[in-house]
């Protein structure tokens, strides 16, 4: 089953990055050829602006910016991928 992670892409993460989270994301999917096992989506506000950049792997939720995206990748995708 393919692992879902999925960036808010509301304006309040917008603004604190959500962008380069998503895109650091992607980047490191291909970097580690994951692109069968991991799927990156945007989703709308998840209502926890003031936790952004929300994300979530499945239903677990995460609080990731730009500076923390490698490390939250390295312990939350790649070593459970
Ligand atoms: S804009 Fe991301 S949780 Fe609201």
């Amino acid at each position: 089953m393919k692992t879902r992670v999925t960036v808010c892409i509301g304006s309040s993460c917008h603004l604190k990055g959500s962008r380069q989270v998503v895109e650091a994301i992607r980047e490191m999917i291909a970097d580690h050829n994951l692109e069968d096992k991991v799927e990156v989506a945007g989703t709308f506000c998840l209502g926890e602006c003031q936790k952004g950049v929300c994300v979530t792997v499945g239903d677990t939720f995460f609080s990731v910016s730009p500076d923390t995206v490698e490390e939250f990748f390295k312990t939350e995708i790649l070593a459970k991928a």
